[in-house]
């Protein structure tokens, strides 16, 4: 058994800050992160667009207040306002803190911290690194963690969090490199684990990103909240799914259809391109159904619509957002400074996750916390984005959660004691897991199933929902699920085994899909990202209020807790 103050899942943005602060805060702590890749590798630094805060540089006349009202609205009135002031009155520190750190943000001619236009934000307040700004962030914090001293576990999988008699105490480690097992007692133990793209089959995510941390908090009988707000990314590379940046629009490109409009004049008139991601992807999908798609040679009622950056010239697309022109080149052929992108919907974030109170701690029930237990980044839901979020918030709640966070964390162990552990158990059980993995005998690949899971899940909970839709994917995912059992792993080795891995993860990603489509199903509404055919409005009166969905393997049970509103009362939501 090893034993760690704090144990920190996840070595992304959310894991890393957190890592950070409590060194910072008490050096004498012993703190261990564990990431299923190297920590860099971390979905993290896939972010592109950039970190909202105001800071005034490109906009003298924005405010946190204008920041926290674009953030609510933004999330269709279900952000819990406390949190929401907590994250955009930190912005500016964060981000100050973060140059200081080292981080290259682009500059503005006089040198200060360039900002740009972002979707559903009135102001110019998006700060970046060209179109590369996770990649930015992630690699300084990662190597200020390298100096403090933290212990990184890296290509290491998590497959259980101890949680015995209402407390946190540790997880169960397994070594991707070779298949050792290890049990890790802590005083508390933190999740950022990410998203879960991977539940559907099209996704901006990295292939890690399927959920882990959520599945192993909902099998230890802990809620996870509004798991239904599934955000799809506007602007996913037709055919590939892979993200091209808000930054694009944010630059000036414009979103146009086969019949060469400006189609979003049709949708939201005052911000056209920089409506909400929401109310974009609705309106990319409705031209596609209504026939003015494009197909690949042109013509019209194809699959996706363009996305044209033509007028931006060579120079201004090859400084402010040359990674998408050059991922557009490398994976579908497109020079973007002479033709448009091919372009469409694409999963890729959680609004939902572990929920947690705005110090990052578990919560258990609407009113009671989990000892030792606390979450941030996307794996929680503080709930900062509400049903929507807008682009550019999700660095910033990692930051700033990841770092209250980890002050919480390092005041919380200073009353504690190293928890009791039957380590053996622990480990007795993890190893029967993985043998009867490796010695099942089926007729099913791992491939088959995830690729049937992944369609179900992108065929009957996307863009718009209904119950009857619904109703035949919750049927069909039981069906998928009953082959899990049958699935037949050819690597029994320990070394490097990532058979092993896609199982696990295969796992998580069925738990989490039962938990949106179920959510999803008892949410009967529209609101933020979900949006239902059968229910067409926002509906206050029944549903301005959180779910809570409770895994077991009999089903899913549904409670709600209250939504916080301090200071803007739900007003009608238009652009
Ligand atoms: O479009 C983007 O660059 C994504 C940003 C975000 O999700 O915040």
């Amino acid at each position: 058994m090893i034993e760690h103050d704090v144990i920190i899942v996840g070595g992304g943005l959310a894991g890393s800050r957190a890592a950070l602060e409590i060194a910072r805060t008490n050096p004498t702590l012993n703190v261990g992160l564990v990431a299923k890749t190297h920590p860099i590798r971390s979905h993290s630094v896939a972010a592109q667009g950039g970190i909202a805060a105001v800071l005034q540089n490109v906009d003298p006349n924005d405010s946190w207040e204008a920041h926290a009202f674009d953030t609510v609205k933004g999330s269709d009135y279900l952000a819990d306002q406390d949190a929401v002031e907590i994250l955009t009155q930190a912005a500016t520190g964060v981000v100050i803190d973060l140059e200081h750190m080292g981080v290259l943000f682009s500059r503005l001619p006089d040198g200060r911290i360039a900002q740009r236009a972002f979707g559903g934000h009135s102001h110019d307040r998006t700060c970046y690194a060209a179109d590369k700004t996770g990649h930015a962030i992630l690699h300084e914090l990662i190597c200020n963690l390298m100096a403090q001293g933290v212990t990184i576990y890296d290509e290491w999988y998590v497959l259980r969090l101890i949680l015995e008699d209402g407390q946190a105490k540790g997880v169960v480690m397994y070594h991707i490199l070779d298949g050792e097992l290890v049990v890790v007692r802590a005083k508390a133990v933190m999740f950022a684990t990410g998203g879960y793209g991977r539940v559907y089959n099209t996704t901006s995510n990295d292939y890690a990103c399927t959920g882990d941390g959520l599945a192993m908090t909902a099998m230890a009988g802990l809620p996870l909240e509004d798991m239904e707000f599934v955000q799809f990314h506007p602007t996913g590379l037709y055919p590939v799914g892979v993200l091209i940046s808000e930054a694009v629009r944010g630059e000036g490109a414009y979103l146009i259809n086969s019949e060469g409009q400006r189609f979003m004049a049709d949708y939201a008139p005052s911000r056209m391109e920089l409506a909400p991601r929401d109310i974009t992807s609705r309106a990319i999908t409705r031209e596609i159904r209504a026939g003015r798609g494009i197909h690949p040679d042109g013509s019209a009622g194809g699959p996706f619509v363009y996305l044209d950056l033509r007028h931006m010239g060579q120079e201004k697309i090859m400084s402010r957002v040359p990674f998408c022109w050059e991922e557009a080149h490398r994976l579908v052929g497109i020079d973007a400074v002479h033709e448009p992108m091919p372009v469409r919907p694409t999963v890729h974030y959680s609004m939902g996750g572990i929920p947690v109170n705005t110090n990052g701690q578990v919560r258990r029930s609407p009113s009671e916390l989990v000892e030792g237990f606390f979450a941030a980044g996307e794996s929680a839901c503080v709930s900062v984005h509400g049903a929507n979020r807008l682009g550019s918030n999700s660095l910033l709640e990692c930051v700033v959660y990841g770092q209250r966070t980890g002050a919480a964390i390092a005041e919380y162990v200073q009353q504690r004691k190293f928890p009791e552990i039957d380590a053996a158990l622990y480990l007795r059980e993890a190893t029967d897991q993985i043998e009867s993995l490796l010695n099942q005998t089926g007729e099913y690949r791992i491939d088959q199933i995830r690729q049937a899971y992944q369609d179900c899940m992108t065929n009957y909970c996307g863009v718009f929902r209904s119950d009857e839709i619904m109703r035949e994917g919750i049927a069909q995912l039981k069906e998928i699920q009953k082959q899990y059992s049958h699935v037949r792993l050819d690597d029994k080795g320990k070394c490097w085994n990532t058979e092993i891995i896609e199982a696990l993860e295969l796992r998580s990603l069925m738990i989490v899909g039962e938990m949106i489509l179920t959510s999803a199903l008892n949410r009967r509404e529209s609101r933020g990202s979900h949006a239902r055919e059968d229910y067409t409005d926002r509906d206050d009166a029944n549903f301005l209020k959180h779910t809570l969905a409770y895994y077991s393997p009999a089903g899913i049970d549904i409670n709600y807790l209250p939504v916080t509103i301090t200071r803007f009362q739900p007003q009608e939501r238009k652009y």
